[in-house]
């Protein structure tokens, strides 16, 4: 009796991570970093030890998770490339360094990630990208052939994915980086640099669709987040910004002809003490291109240079050549901003006199101006309308 009742449970045993298969939930197996060499002490370089662990986590057929536990670990440059057997996690609880040592600065990106489809990459230590020794050598700003310095993160041709409770601070470039990248949500993140540090947009998005980031709170050098040619279909919503540049569709039109932004919604987000709000700018002159169906909604703006902005003359470099920029703007919604601008102008749509914005709306904007007198709109090359409340006065 008793050996059958044990034969039944080994019967049972045998079964179960069948049973289990078949509902799809198998365990997923762990691969840590330290099993592949890596050293948790700040200072050995841990490149090969974490490809190591991806590449052995990457041809594995079920759930894999490359796991980095508590520490400090230094990591140079490193590419974690797909396409993987399973889904893949990447799940940081140790903090990640990026080297300091100038020879390895020039290169686009710290940490890749490029052809993988369902990854996740979490974590509660965080990416520490040590912009300070770095940002002396950006000079972008003054150079077009300018040596890119590295991104801390970088999706490139990733699917399916989830970027979320991640922390980096002081990128050498931006903190996130998509590109060519379909469906991936990107939440709970917090992304944190000096105010003045050159070029550290929190999350940089080109050409890649169906991008969801919500809960994020991103204090930074560059654009909060910026969503450059051939983003299509983002949801922002939740995002607290400051300092930094704003939220930015563009720069438009220095290159990728026809590359279309359309599809961006902006929403319940809060703006502290940023350059700008909520901005659209293009290059002039400029290739033609579309940025059209976007809506900036339910946001507050407190002590913020620029809330609302449209600039078609966007060129940051000393020598600008003069002519109009060639991107249509359409189907612009601007609904329900309320708060502080800390310049007169608050609402400030400048659009090209070649391709005049068509469709721009202005709904309840109750912009005030933290100086003496009211705010102010000013308006160019603009065919829309504004209902609602207006303040500062519409200029529609
Ligand atoms: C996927 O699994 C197959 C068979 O085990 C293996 O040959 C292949 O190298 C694996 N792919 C990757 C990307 O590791
Ligand atoms: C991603 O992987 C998980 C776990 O393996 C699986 O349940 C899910 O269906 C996959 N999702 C996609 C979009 O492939
Ligand atoms: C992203 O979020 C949306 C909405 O919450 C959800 O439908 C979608 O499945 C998510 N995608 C991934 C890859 O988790
Ligand atoms: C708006 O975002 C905040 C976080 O910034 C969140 O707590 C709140 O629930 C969101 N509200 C809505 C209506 O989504
Ligand atoms: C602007 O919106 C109108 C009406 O919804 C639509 O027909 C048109 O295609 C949109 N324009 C662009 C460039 O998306
Ligand atoms: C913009 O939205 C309108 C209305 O929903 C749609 O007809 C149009 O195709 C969209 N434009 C683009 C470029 O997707
Ligand atoms: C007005 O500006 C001052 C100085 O920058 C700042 O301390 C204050 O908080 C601002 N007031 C509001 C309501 O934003």
């Amino acid at each position: 009796m008793a050996t059958r009742y044990c034969l039944e449970i080994v019967v049972l045993l045998l079964l179960l991570p069948i049973s289990i298969a078949v509902n799809g939930v198998l365990p997923p197996k762990f691969f840590d970093v330290i099993k592949y060499g890596a050293v948790a002490d700040g200072k050995t370089d841990n490149s090969q030890a974490f490809v190591r662990a991806w590449t052995e986590a990457c041809a594995y057929g079920g759930r894999s998770r490359v796991k980095v536990p508590g520490g400090t670990y230094l990591l140079g440059s490193v590419s974690f490339e797909g396409p993987c057997n399973g889904s893949m996690a990447f799940v940081m609880k140790g903090t990640l360094k990026a080297p300091t040592n100038p020879q390895h600065f020039f290169t686009d990106t710290w940490i890749g990630f490029r052809y993988v489809d369902n990854l996740t990459v979490k974590g509660s230590g965080y990416l520490d990208g040590q912009g300070a020794s770095a940002w002396q050598y950006n000079d972008c700003q003054n150079n077009p052939q300018c040596n890119p310095l590295p991104a801390t993160m970088r999706f490139d041709f990733v699917t399916n994915s989830r970027v979320h409770h991640l922390r980096s601070i002081n990128p050498k470039n931006s903190h996130l980086n998509l590109f060519a990248c379909y469906n991936l949500n990107i939440s709970y993140v917090r992304l944190m640099a000096p105010a003045d540090s050159p070029n550290t947009d929190g999350i940089r998005i080109g050409s890649s669709t169906n991008i969801k980031i919500s809960r994020a709170i991103i204090a930074t050098g560059d654009d909060c987040v910026s969503m450059v040619s051939g983003t299509q279909n983002v949801d922002i919503s939740g995002v607290t910004c400051g300092p930094g540049h704003g939220i930015s569709v563009g720069s438009l039109g220095r290159s990728h002809e026809g590359e279309y932004v359309t599809g961006i919604s902006v929403r319940n987000s809060t703006f502290i003490g940023s350059d700008n709000g909520v901005r659209i700018k293009t290059w002039a002159p400029s290739l033609y291109s579309v940025a059209s169906n976007i809506s900036f909604q339910d946001i507050t703006m407190q002590n913020v240079k620029n809330p609302i902005v449209i600039d078609q003359q966007y060129c940051p470099l000393p020598h600008c050549l003069v002519g109009e920029s060639a991107v249509q703007i359409e189907n612009v919604t601007f609904k329900n901003i309320r708060g502080i601008s800390s310049t007169k102008v608050a609402v400030n749509i400048q659009c090209s006199g070649a391709r005049p914005c068509r469709n721009v709306k202005l709904i309840n904007i109750n912009l005030g101006y933290n100086g003496t007198g009211p705010s102010m709109s000013m308006c160019s090359h603009v065919k829309g309308l504004s209902y609602g409340t207006q303040v500062p006065a519409g200029c529609l």
